[in-house]
């Protein structure tokens, strides 16, 4: 046997198969009758307040070609929901979600990055967490482009952030498919907190093809950043964590998983947006720290009534354009992963679709006779009560195009990696790996610019894991089941049922994809534009926090592997 000692085997008993996970979890949700729970965010009336819609960021300087940026840091104070008092958050140019970049393929873009935020932190620092141990400052940020292919120095790496009163200019070449990025705080060991506070918004990079396909634009095409949050009756943000059977951790202590009972759509709790009876473009973001969504346009009046479906069309997913666009019913986001939707409302005229969502928390769930976290049924009202503007242009879905398919036969070589959870003797999380090492270990991955490699993750844990890597767009090859006994006490991967193919809306480029419990992703990555220091990651913002990512480093070709750069 291959039980080398007491941690492998508490691994075995806590996490070796669904079945010993479901009794563990409906253990412990016995076990907490009469311990403290989080206290509910106060009641809220839903859908009085108006989707706030990002505003476009201006550059503040066009030369040779090239647009700059200045994006300011900032605390500031804005409601949530108009039955509440304004919340201290942070944000890009103090708003929430953070100004929207318009950005062209072809046409680099830096931004100067500014740190004013204050030097107190909004929440409570876990100083046993990498990187958060005094003397490193409490107020620390990187920015992140989620999705982009950008020089390892412009990537926001975990290490590379700064204190308030520093700045730091960062350079997008844009020199890859038009899509649905986002920017988001990437500082290491407080990207939880960063992020909760406030700190993500969209890049919308564009290409001459795209714009000519007649999509819906302008006051039709609307960015939506899903989130949730807890607020207290002050209506100020509360960052709390749990463990995985509900519990909280001592004061200010890290734990695995932040489910907050609003949802927050483009910052505003409960929010409606009045729109026409026609198409329009939703790029949709899961920017949730830890909840997953599966959304639907329901024209039911209420949750408990039988759902009457509205189908939408996907139309491109992380990385750019599908091939073709997919009807759908329903729609399963992870954290960071983005969907570019046509919602149309022709025909709808005085009818209210209510965006809703059957995901559990956490994702996939387990079927407990009480539900642990707010399932969060309902997030946002479209209302179609608009007139169609006069002489309004008529948009289009797009064309087909073609997303060429990588083969497998393709990859340079397989990189195998093993997601696990390290928990105390009561099953409470300490930490989520990858291979079983830390962050700051030294790199073992080297891929080499310009081949493809074929990455596989194992999933050891209860929950699903949306797997993420910078620089890259991959595909999706596959996900199977595996058998967890000869796993973990053979260290044999013996796969099990039957491989199956992405879903037709993951058959694009991806950034993030999700890992299933219980299962095996794989993914073919096309490691193109730099070489460098990067990462990948769980992008559960508490896992990744603490310590579900690693890096990599791509190497030129006829280079060997190397140390760390
Ligand atoms: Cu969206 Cu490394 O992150
Ligand atoms: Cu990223
Ligand atoms: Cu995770």
């Amino acid at each position: 046997m291959a039980l080398n000692d007491r941690r492998d085997f508490l691994k075995l008993c806590l996490s070796a198969a669904p079945a010993l996970a479901l009794s563990r979890r409906a253990m412990a949700q016995v076990a907490i009758i009469g311990q403290a729970h989080t206290a509910p965010s106060p009641q809220l009336r839903r859908f009085v307040d108006p989707l706030p819609i990002p505003r476009t960021l201006e550059p503040h300087r066009r030369r040779h070609g090239k647009l700059s940026y200045r994006v300011r840091m900032v605390e500031f104070e804005r409601r949530l929901h108009s039955d509440l008092p304004p919340a201290r958050l942070w944000g890009y140019e103090g708003e929430y979600p953070g100004p929207v970049f318009e950005a062209r393929c072809g046409i680099p873009v830096s931004v100067k990055w500014e740190n004013h935020l204050p030097l107190q932190h909004l929440f409570a620092i876990d100083q046993r967490l990498h990187a958060c141990a005094p003397p490193t400052p409490a107020v620390r940020v990187v920015p992140h482009l989620h999705g982009a292919r950008a020089d390892s120095r412009s990537d926001g790496l975990p290490e590379n952030w700064f204190t308030p009163g520093h700045s730091v200019v960062y350079h997008y070449p844009n020199q890859q498919n038009a899509a649905t990025l986002w920017y988001h705080d990437h500082a290491g060991g407080i990207e939880r907190l960063n992020l909760y506070a406030g700190m993500a918004g969209f890049y919308l990079l564009r290409d001459d093809r795209e714009l000519a396909m007649h999509l819906p634009d302008g006051d039709y095409e609307i960015p939506l950043l899903l989130q949730d949050r807890r607020v207290d009756a002050n209506g100020q943000l509360v960052y709390q964590p749990t463990f995985a059977d509900g519990t909280l951790p001592a004061p200010g202590a890290w734990a695995p998983q932040l489910f907050g009972d609003l949802p927050v759509i483009n910052g505003a709790i409960y929010p409606f947006l009045e729109v026409e009876p026609r198409r329009y473009r939703l790029r949709v973001l899961n920017g949730a720290n830890g909840r997953f969504f599966n959304v639907y346009m329901n024209l039911a009046k209420k949750p408990t009534d039988i759902p009457r479906l509205v189908t939408f069309h996907q139309v491109g997913s992380d990385g750019g354009l599908l091939a073709d666009p997919v009807p759908m019913q329903h729609l399963l986001l992870g954290p960071a992963e983005r969907a570019d939707l046509i919602v149309d409302f022709t025909g709808l005229e005085g009818q209210t679709v209510t965006v809703s969502n059957n995901a559990k928390s956490p994702f996939p769930g387990w079927d407990l006779i009480n539900p642990l976290y707010a399932p969060l049924p309902e997030l946002m009202q479209f209302r179609v009560t608009r007139p169609l503007a006069p002489g309004a242009k008529s948009f289009s879905m797009p064309p087909p195009i073609s997303v060429p398919r990588l083969d497998p036969a393709q990859a340079v070589c397989t990189r195998t990696f093993v997601l696990t959870e390290d928990t105390d003797k009561q099953g409470r999380s300490l930490r989520m790996m990858i291979d079983g090492k830390m962050y700051d270990e030294p790199t073992t991955e080297f891929p080499v610019l310009g081949s493809i490699e074929k990455w596989r993750f194992i999933n050891t844990t209860d929950d699903a894991h949306p797997m993420h890597l910078h620089l890259v767009q991959f595909q999706i090859v596959e996900r199977q089941g595996y058998d967890h006994a000869s796993f973990l006490l053979y260290n044999k991967l013996v796969m099990r049922g039957f491989a199956r193919k992405p879903a037709p809306n993951e058959m694009g480029w991806k950034d993030t994809a999700i890992l299933n419990p219980g299962e095996v992703l794989t993914i073919l990555v096309p490691f193109l534009g730099f070489t460098g220091k990067y990462v990948y990651h769980c992008h559960i913002a508490e896992h990744a926090d603490n310590d579900m990512m690693r890096p990599f480093v791509v190497v030129a070709p006829g280079k060997k592997e190397t140390s760390d750069a």
